[in-house]
């Protein structure tokens, strides 16, 4: 249908998984002890949660920073009440799991981000953190915010909303507490939190509930990254749609609650194979390989299986534009609290670009296999809006617009550049 001049092909190396490397930073600022993680996220998310840990006295060094890896070592025990404002930026992983972190530790901070971070909503975590004794001030349960605390108590709590921050945000805080927290969840949420804390021999269950309570960690973390999923996404399904393409990745992340993504893309047809899977660390990596797949057939996503791709649903969205059919999205109202409003910025890029589309309150449907225009992309400020267009562009006109470096920074600094290698 496009005369694509460009195909992929080959292998491509990925940074380390974005949310993972949060986590464990955050977990690593506990410890006394060094830790060193290897191939740490360099998206600027991760960077301002490096950023706001050091504002909280952690001792936090680049090791090496030899292509393509990036090591960190970091020795924490002595978190301290940051003097400055810790501005999470567009990270709202940063702002809402290190609110719960540091208020566990009775740490007295304020935290700010940028005009997205404002908007999104953090009365998910201000009610369970009050419950739990934190005395907070907010705007209206938005950021700007300020914690102080009284003594840290355990909660017994049920989240309302199915997410992975919420829960690690609890589950970090309930470590400031000598007495067990029970924490009821939605099973499917990412569970790095769960996986890192069990390696670290933490006083945890996880059943229906999660049940958690203080430990001391004396040993400092040594382990290697797994390569986001979430970056892998953009590269595997730009082979799926760009015909003659073929890509492999090596060293991704494996783990049930993010698969969600690759699971539904070989329901639709896509050619894609998992294989040299290895479990020897607290997560588990495999190797991906995709290709061009023009057979692709419609799927509905809706509160069965959305969870497990959340973040991926606007690269979806790009491939049910290559689909014979009605692609549904539905239950995805959480989708208008991310970064920016994805169901609109979906729809209106989709619009531009003269697909058939139409938004719905809480979804999206595609029919596919309408002819596609090269477009100007509005990315709404938003990463993952801007990645799932360039791709969009380039399966068009085989050229992309190259002028996002500074949204998709977000979570996948090497975009611009890993095409250009698998393009050549
Ligand atoms: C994340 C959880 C998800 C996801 C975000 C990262 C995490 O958010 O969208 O990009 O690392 O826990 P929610 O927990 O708000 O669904």
């Amino acid at each position: 249908m496009y005369n694509t001049n460009k195909i992929l092909k080959g292998e491509a190396f990925l940074k380390g998984d974005k949310s993972i490397s949060h986590r464990l930073l955050m977990m690593a600022s506990l410890i006394e002890d060094e830790s060193v993680l290897y191939n740490v996220s360099d998206a600027s998310d991760v960077i301002t949660t490096i950023d706001c840990l050091k504002e909280c006295g952690v001792n936090i060094q680049l090791k090496s920073k030899i292509f393509p890896s990036t090591s960190i070592k970091i020795k924490g025990g002595n978190l301290q009440n940051p003097t400055n404002v810790l501005n999470c930026q567009n990270s709202g992983s940063t702002a809402r799991m290190l609110i719960g972190l540091l208020a566990g530790q009775g740490i007295k901070a304020s935290f700010s981000g940028d005009d997205s971070l404002l908007k999104r909503p953090m009365l998910r975590i201000i009610e369970p953190l009050i419950d739990m004794g934190v005395d907070i001030q907010s705007n209206n349960n938005f950021l700007p915010l300020n914690i102080n605390l009284k003594n840290i108590k355990p909660i017994n709590y049920c989240i309302k909303t199915n997410s992975a921050q919420v829960k690690s945000a609890l589950m970090f805080a309930a470590l400031g507490s000598k007495e067990y927290s029970y924490i009821a969840y939605n099973e499917y949420t990412r569970n790095h939190s769960e996986k890192l804390l069990q390696y670290l021999n933490c006083n945890l269950e996880i059943g229906g509930k999660i049940k958690i309570k203080k430990t001391i960690f004396r040993k400092g973390i040594k382990v290697h990254v797994p390569g986001d999923i979430s970056s892998a996404a953009f590269l595997i399904a730009a082979s799926i749609i760009i015909p003659g393409s073929k890509i492999k990745l090596r060293n991704i992340l494996y783990n049930s609650t993010r698969m969600g993504f690759i699971e539904i893309l070989k329901k639709m047809g896509a050619k894609i194979k998992i294989s040299e899977i290895n479990n020897d660390s607290f997560e588990s990596t495999c190797t991906i390989e995709s290709e061009f797949s023009p057979n692709l057939v419609p799927v509905k996503i809706n509160k069965d299986n959305i969870i497990q791709l959340i973040d991926e649903i606007p690269i979806l969205c790009a491939v049910a534009t290559q689909v014979g059919g009605r692609t549904i999205i539905e239950d995805a109202g959480e989708l208008r609290l991310k970064e920016s409003d994805r169901l609109h910025a979906i729809c209106e890029n989709l619009k531009s670009m003269g697909a058939d589309v139409s938004e719905r309150e809480e979804g999206l449907s595609i029919v596919g296999k309408k002819k596609l225009y090269n477009t100007t992309i509005n990315s709404f400020g938003d990463h993952r809006i801007a990645m799932s267009f360039e791709i969009l562009n380039f399966l068009v006109s085989g050229t992309y617009c190259g002028s996002f470096s500074n949204i998709i920074k977000v979570s996948f600094p090497d975009f611009y550049n890993t095409i250009d290698c698998l393009s050549k």
